[in-house]
């Protein structure tokens, strides 16, 4: 496996994604938990520095320890990286004073090196600078194999101890020919490239066995697809030593409580546990209308809820959670401060201390794409693999002010018409998320003959890559105009559409 160590860059997790497309297996850890220990424990087959925002000169700037100097494997330093190696090696850096770069700049080579292979076909490579510092002398054993006008330094290796160092990021778009130099790192450290979602499936079937042994564990089903995924792997590993739990709080969309039971317990056979709560949710948010409220009680209860369940469970020692890589990283903060709460998650966190459980999470090693090809190689249809995200808190975030049974049920039928409408005009997979929000308002309109005084509500559709931000999606205006026709036609108690082209900031993506 690769080593990653973090130096705060903001693209680091870049690094890692070039690699896992290359089948590579890696990891990123922040430099100040890269210890001489860590690296024996590891044993890394080679080792890249990320970028990051500090100066070599600064006090306390990150550093590596030298012994990783001295494991005899492949490093590639990259941009503060690269600074770190010379710093370290016996080359100089100096500050900034105009030679600061942040953009395109263009390399010219100087000679040839296997890290370059598939490099300057044409007579120069654009790629993308970011830096303040500058390498104004190379360590001995070094020397240039690429140059800008900018960055004599540009790409710099000593070929004897198969140390490489570039002033720019190649794992960023604006380097369009950078996958090639991670592919090339790979292949002179020796990677072949054979980590696979059928490797990693046997490789962590094998663990979670080893880890379990004969006790119980639990999962909390959500029906989203990552516990979905971590649920069909556990039970494929230990098969019913895995009880899992599906807690219906009464805020689903329509059909998917029945879906949910319907694949475990019918397609996969897995021991489910139905949890229907909803008189109890529902109940103690009767009359609640303020957002956070609303998630507090929510959060507690499932909490609650869940831990009724699983105490039923003779003899559960595990509890098993779809944590996904980037839960995980620990990231390399500079900036420090408190950060506002915009709004509270909705998770079962604390609760496996509380329970004196013990934590199994398969998935603690991929990015969601990952979760989903992981999915497909364990037979989870397209359709279930493909469903866009829906939250913890469910329905009651999608009904601003007080939740009712009635508007409850009227959110439900739009919501399905939406998503069948999107559906249909094939643009389900295009959309990171699509819902109907459910407005607290009643408007007049005239059907037939008649006046009517019903709910208004919004449509809301977003594309993301993470859900951090988010655009709001395009729709014609014939779709649109044919949506609201038939949310009107079809669901009694809306009389009024909207589209809610706020993106995200300024907005969120759900409404409260
Ligand atoms: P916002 O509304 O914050 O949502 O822009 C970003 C993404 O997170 C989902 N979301 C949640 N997911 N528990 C979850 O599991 C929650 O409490 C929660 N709140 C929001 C939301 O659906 C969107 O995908």
């Amino acid at each position: 496996r690769l080593l990653i160590i973090d130096f705060g860059s903001q693209v680091t997790q870049l690094i890692a994604r070039r690699l896992r497309e290359l089948n590579v297996y890696c990891e990123i850890h922040p430099f100040n938990k890269v210890t001489d220990a860590f690296l024996t424990e590891f044993a890394p087959k080679a080792v890249i520095f990320s970028g990051g925002p500090a100066s070599v000169f600064a006090d306390g700037a990150p550093m590596p320890p030298q012994s990783v100097f001295d494991l005899g494997v492949p490093i590639l330093g990259i941009c503060y990286g690269q600074q770190v190696m010379m710093h370290v090696l016996g080359g100089k850096v100096e500050r900034g004073h105009g030679t600061a770069e942040f953009g395109r700049a263009f390399v010219t080579p100087v000679e040839k090196l296997d890290l370059l292979d598939g490099w300057f076909l044409t007579e120069r490579e654009q790629v993308w600078m970011s830096h303040g510092d500058h390498v104004s002398a190379i360590a001995p054993g070094f020397a240039v194999y690429g140059t800008s006008p900018n960055a004599p330094f540009a790409i710099t290796a000593d070929v004897k101890r198969h140390f490489y160092a570039v002033q720019f990021h190649p794992e960023v778009h604006h380097t369009p020919n950078g996958a090639r130099l991670y592919e090339n790192f790979v292949r002179i450290a020796g990677f072949s490239g054979d980590w696979t979602m059928s490797a990693y499936r046997e490789q962590a079937i094998a663990a979670i066995r080893e880890q379990v042994g004969d006790k119980q564990v639990i999962c909390g089903l959500s029906g989203g697809v990552d516990s979905s995924v971590a649920a069909v792997l556990i039970h494929e590993a230990i098969g019913d030593q895995l009880t899992c739990v599906f807690v219906d709080h009464g805020l689903l969309r329509q059909g998917e409580a029945e879906e949910v039971v319907t694949m475990f317990r019918d397609h996969y056979q897995m021991p489910l546990i139905h949890a229907d709560e909803k008189e109890l949710f529902l109940g103690k948010l009767d009359g609640v209308s303020d957002p956070e409220t609303k998630r507090k009680i929510i959060g507690g209860l499932f909490i609650d809820v869940f831990q009724k369940y699983a105490n039923g469970i003779e003899g559960a020692e595990f509890l098993a959670q779809g944590t996904l890589y980037p839960d995980v990283i620990e990231s390399v903060s500079f900036s420090g401060g408190p950060s506002v709460t915009i709004k509270s998650h909705h998770n079962v966190g604390g609760l496996p201390e509380k329970m004196g459980l013990k934590l199994v999470e398969p998935l603690r090693e991929l990015f969601k794409d990952e979760v989903r090809a992981l999915g497909a190689e364990l037979g989870l249809p397209p359709s279930f693999i493909g469903r866009h995200p829906f939250p913890g808190p469910g329905l009651a975030i999608r009904c601003p002010g007080e939740i009712t049974r009635e508007k409850l049920d009227i959110l439900r039928k739009a919501d399905a018409v939406f998503i069948d409408q999107i559906r249909k005009h094939g643009l389900y997979d295009d959309i990171w998320q699509a819902f109907v929000a459910i407005l607290p308002v009643r408007t007049v309109g005239v059907m037939g003959d008649g006046r009517t005084y019903d709910f208004a509500c919004a449509l809301r559709a977003v594309t993301s890559v993470d859900g951090m931000t988010a655009d709001y999606y395009p729709f014609t205006h014939d779709f649109l105009g044919e949506t609201a026709t038939r949310i009107i036609n079809e669901v009694q108690g809306i009389n009024r559409v909207t589209y809610d082209i706020t993106s995200k900031p300024p907005g969120t993506i759900e409404w409260e």
